[in-house]
C-alpha cells in the first residue's frame, strides 16, 4: 500500500514523531516501543498488577467491569494473531468494553474497493479505540495520523493501538514481556516469610544478584532479524542501566541481528555481543528470549525453516542455566522450545502469554484515563484486607 499523502510524515525519525503521539502527558496512540519510557512503563506494571490481584476477586472483578462500560473496541486483525488478539479481547471484556473484529478484509467493503483509510474513518465511527494488526508496515501510523487530522478539525478521533506491523515494532507484546521480567526479578515466592524469603536465599548462591531490570544479561535467541518482539523488547531494556546483550543466530544473514538496532543499543550504552550458539552463553545470562523462525518471510515461504533446530534449546542447556533465570518466548514456537522444558522451573512462557491480558488492561486504563480509578479500588479494597489481616501488635 502506498501513502502518498502521509509520505513525509512517515519518513521523520521516531523521535520527531513522539510528540503527536501523546496528549496532555499521556499516551493518545501506541505505535512505537519507544513511547514506553521507564516511569511509564514503572506506572503500567503497577497497574497490570493491581488490576490482576482486582480481578481475582468478585468486588474487584465487578469493579472493573464497571470501568469502561460506554467504549467499544474495534480489533481490526488482518495478519494472523491468537495470544494478541484474545488477550486484547479479554482485556476490554475485564474492563467492561464490548468489542467487534476483522480478521478478513475480504469480508468488509475493501473487498469492493473501499480504500483502507475510508475503512478506519468508519470503524472510528462507531467505535472508541482500534487496535490492529496489519501485514502492512506503516499501515497503524498512517491511520494514527488520520485520527490526529479529523482531530485537527474537530472531527471524531479515536487512539490507535499497534498490535504487530510488519517485521518492525510490536510495543504491547513489550509491554508484557516487560511486565513479566519485572515480576521475574523480584524475586518473590509464595513461600516468602519473616524467617526465609526467595532472594536472601538465591543470594547465597548468586552473590551479585540485584532485583529489577538493571545488571543483568540478557540472551535473545532465534530469528533476529525478523522477529519484531525481539527488537521493540530490546529497545525498551536498554532504558535500564548496566546491561550486557547478547544475541544468538544461526550463521544467516536472513535472521542475524541488524546493524541498525545494534547500533541503537550500543549508543543506549548496552553491552553487544553476538553468538552462533546458545551453548557459549547460557552459564552467564539472566534471561533466555528465544524465537521462532519467521520463515513466512522468505520469498518461497520456508527456505530458513531448517535453521531453527540449530539453535533449540534442550533440557541439558536449560538445566545449566542460572536457577532463577526465566525462558520466555512470544509464542507461537516451533521445535526451538520442546514440550519437555514447559516442565523446567525456568519455563515461564506461558505465564508470560497471561501477563499479556495485565498488561493490555493496564494500557487501556491508561489511556482512558480510568487508571487511578483502580488504585483508589486497589487500596479500599486491599488495606481494609490486610488491616483485618494483621495481627495487633503485642
Ligand atoms: C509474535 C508476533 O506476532 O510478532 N507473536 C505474538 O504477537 N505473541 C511472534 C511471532 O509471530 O513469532
Amino acid at each position: 500500500m502506498n501513502f502518498p499523502d502521509f509520505e513525509r510524515r512517515l519518513n521523520r525519525p521516531t523521535q520527531l514523531k513522539l510528540p503527536e503521539l501523546e496528549r496532555n502527558g499521556r499516551l493518545k496512540h501506541v505505535l512505537f516501543a519507544r513511547q514506553l519510557g521507564r516511569e511509564l512503563l514503572e506506572e503500567l506494571n503497577v497497574t497490570a498488577t493491581m488490576i490482576r490481584h482486582l480481578a481475582a476477586t468478585k468486588d474487584g472483578a465487578v469493579f472493573l467491569k464497571g470501568l469502561l462500560p460506554e467504549k467499544r473496541a474495534m480489533l481490526y486483525f488482518t495478519q494472523t494473531s491468537t495470544r494478541t488478539f484474545l488477550s486484547f479481547t479479554a482485556a476490554c471484556q475485564l474492563l467492561g468494553m464490548s468489542t467487534a473484529e476483522i480478521r478478513d478484509p475480504s469480508v468488509s467493503s475493501e473487498y469492493k474497493g473501499e480504500s483502507p483509510l475510508d475503512s478506519m474513518r468508519m470503524f472510528s465511527s462507531y467505535f472508541d479505540i482500534v487496535v490492529m494488526r496489519s501485514g502492512e508496515p506503516n499501515f497503524a501510523e498512517v491511520c494514527a495520523y488520520l485520527m490526529n487530522d479529523l482531530d485537527a478539525f474537530h472531527q471524531r478521533s479515536v487512539p490507535i493501538i499497534n498490535a504487530g506491523a510488519g517485521t518492525d515494532e510490536h510495543p504491547t507484546q513489550s509491554l508484557l514481556d516487560i511486565h513479566t521480567i519485572q515480576r521475574c526479578f523480584e524475586f518473590e515466592s509464595e513461600r516468602d516469610s519473616g524467617d526465609w524469603n526467595r532472594f536472601d536465599e538465591l543470594r547465597k548462591q548468586y552473590r551479585d544478584l540485584t532485583k529489577g531490570l538493571s545488571n543483568k544479561v540478557y540472551g535473545f535467541c532465534g530469528d533476529l532479524a525478523r522477529g519484531r518482539t525481539v527488537r521493540s523488547l530490546a529497545i525498551l531494556l536498554s532504558q535500564y542501566e548496566a546491561l550486557e546483550m547478547h544475541f544468538v543466530a544461526p550463521a544467516d544473514e536472513r535472521l542475524r541481528l541488524h546493524s541498525d538496532l545494534k547500533r541503537r543499543l550500543l549508543d543506549a550504552g548496552v553491552s553487544v555481543h553476538e553468538h552462533e550458539r546458545l551453548d557459549d552463553i547460557v552459564e552467564d545470562i539472566d534471561l533466555l528470549y528465544m524465537t521462532r523462525v519467521q520463515s513466512e518471510h522468505d520469498k518461497a515461504g520456508s527456505e530458513t525453516d531448517h535453521l531453527q533446530q540449530s539453535y533449540a534449546i534442550t533440557t541439558e542447556l536449560a538445566n545449566r542455566m542460572k536457577s532463577y533465570a526465566p525462558i520466555l518466548h512470544p509464542f507461537p514456537r516451533n521445535s526451538e522450545i520442546p514440550p519437555e522444558i514447559d516442565r523446567n522451573e525456568r519455563a515461564m512462557y506461558f505465564h508470560q502469554a497471561r501477563n499479556g491480558l495485565w498488561a493490555r488492561a493496564a494500557l487501556l486504563t491508561h489511556l482512558f484515563d480510568v487508571d487511578r480509578h483502580v488504585t483508589t479500588q486497589y487500596r479500599r479494597q486491599f488495606s481494609e484486607f490486610h488491616n483485618y489481616n494483621r495481627a495487633s501488635p503485642t
